[in-house]
């Protein structure tokens, strides 16, 4: 395994060449945030993992994106490996890493595979679903949030009431999620940015005095 070479094939596709308004080389970050929640998620719980598949399939499960925007941008990436970096990787991570790429937004508890084929998923391929799902959401998502009503034109006010409490997301994320931990992350991160948002509305508002509001309130 070459690491280093996988990580500066990574970072050419996914850092230099994207133009993504999110963040500057996006895809490169999101990649190794998710990789950190994967890692952090599979260390909470008592299943075995291969931890180079299951860092490279996190690190790199949005490659197809290099360039491109598409729904299929998950088998996208998985040829890209399969073309481009193979011969960099270990022979038994091949199949693990690719599985992630390509499925990684297979999520059998979605909404949007109800009634459809779910394809074979492995372990490490179900983590790296959840810790991208986990990786928009939490003072990451207020960063996006911001990021794109840059974008879009939009106010403050305006990026609150588009934001802030969108409970059919918030509910289609949760159920989507694999793991019971990452459902209590999930819980953990909305909690934060919603108060964060609550706070920002209390300002917009004109009320004196910074003030952290409990979902309790
Ligand atoms: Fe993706
Ligand atoms: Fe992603």
């Amino acid at each position: 395994m070459r690491i280093e070479d996988i990580m500066a094939w990574a970072e050419a596709k996914m850092r230099w060449s994207d133009e993504s308004p999110l963040e500057c080389g996006f895809r490169y970050f999101h990649g190794l945030r998710v990789a950190d929640i994967a890692r952090m998620l599979a260390e909470s719980r008592s299943e075995e993992y291969d931890q180079q598949t299951l860092f490279l399939g996190a690190f790199l499960h949005d490659v197809g994106k290099a360039g491109y925007r598409g729904p299929d941008h998950g088998p996208r990436g998985a040829e890209m490996i399969c073309r481009e970096a193979m011969h960099m990787i270990a022979e038994k991570q091949r199949e693990g890493i690719c599985n992630a790429v390509a499925n990684h937004y297979m999520r059998p508890r979605s909404s949007w595979l109800r009634g459809r084929e779910v394809p074979e998923l492995r372990y490490e391929t179900l983590l790296v679903q959840d810790a991208d799902i986990l990786d928009h959401f939490g003072v990451v998502a207020l960063w996006t949030a911001i990021r794109w009503s840059v974008q879009e034109g939009r106010n403050q006010l305006e990026t609150i009431d588009r934001y802030y409490g969108d409970a059919a997301w918030l509910e289609e994320a949760s159920q989507s999620l694999n793991f019971a931990e990452s459902r209590e992350e999930l819980a953990k991160r909305i909690a934060l940015q919603e108060t964060i948002y609550d706070s920002w509305r209390r300002e917009q508002a004109g009320i004196m005095g910074a003030k952290l509001v409990t979902g309790d309130e």
